[in-house]
């Protein structure tokens, strides 16, 4: 593996080539491409084996260089092609350096940017600092909306870019998990014109009201 220094790390000579391998022919993600930020534990890493089980090839960012490093070595004996760089996403510099290194490694084309990566800082309402809300809000909702416009030019030139924002039912309904965390994923559903957001086990498209009613029919808020 790469040293920090270099900020991003290579896949093993012994990967399998695009095109090679995928566990299911009726549904394959032979040939595309997808960044999943936040791929070493949780959500992002079930995503990342899914893809790449799927015969993507995926590149995917963490701030430990450690846990990367043990998640890349693990998918490199699985036979997937998962690339990763170690990224901060509170930077803005860093969303730069991981996109030219996604632009490199997918050679300027990304046909899915998932982003994954969520915070929360858990407390009365009225003892929030401004230093926490900054944490949440940056980390939840002005990351994913950066990253998606630097990856904005990779999408299109793919020709069938996609981008899924990882949400919470928090951005839908008031529960008691963080009134800040609930705030910027609500603003996520909110942002994208055409945004696919989950939750750990509810999908919903936010392509219009009928859709947003339809989610809220399903929860029982309507
Ligand atoms: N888990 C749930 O029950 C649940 C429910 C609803 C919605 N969600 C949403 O689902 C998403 C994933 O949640 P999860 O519970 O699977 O998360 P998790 O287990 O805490 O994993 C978070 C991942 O993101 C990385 N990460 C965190 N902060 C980062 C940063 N500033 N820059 C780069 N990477 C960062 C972590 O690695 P490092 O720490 O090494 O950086 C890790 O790989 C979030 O958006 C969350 O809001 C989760």
């Amino acid at each position: 593996m790469k040293s920090i220094d270099q900020r991003e790390i290579k896949m093993g000579d012994n990967m399998v080539q695009a095109g090679s391998r995928c566990r299911d022919d009726r549904w394959s993600l032979l040939g595309m491409t997808a960044l999943v930020t936040g791929g070493t534990q949780g959500i992002g890493h079930a995503v990342v084996e899914e893809l790449a089980g799927l015969g993507a090839r995926v590149h995917t960012c963490s701030r430990n260089e450690a846990n990367l490093n043990a998640c890349l070595h693990d998918w490199e004996m699985k036979g997937f092609q998962v690339t990763g760089s170690v990224c901060d996403v509170m930077s803005h510099g860093e969303h730069v350096k991981l996109m030219d290194t996604v632009s490199s490694v997918f050679c300027r084309r990304l046909n899915t940017l998932i982003n994954n990566v969520g915070t929360n800082i858990w407390e009365p309402t009225v003892d929030y600092t401004a230093e926490e809300f900054s944490t949440v809000m940056t980390t939840n909702l002005e990351s994913a909306y950066h990253l998606c416009q630097l990856a904005h030019p990779l999408l299109k030139a793919s020709g069938v870019g996609s981008i899924v924002c990882v949400s919470s039912i928090a951005g839908v309904v008031a529960l008691n998990v963080g009134s800040i965390y609930g705030a910027s994923k609500g603003a996520i559903n909110h942002f994208y014109v055409r945004c696919t957001t989950f939750t750990p086990d509810i999908e919903m498209e936010l392509l219009g009201f009928n859709s947003q009613k339809h989610f809220l029919k399903k929860l029982g808020c309507c």
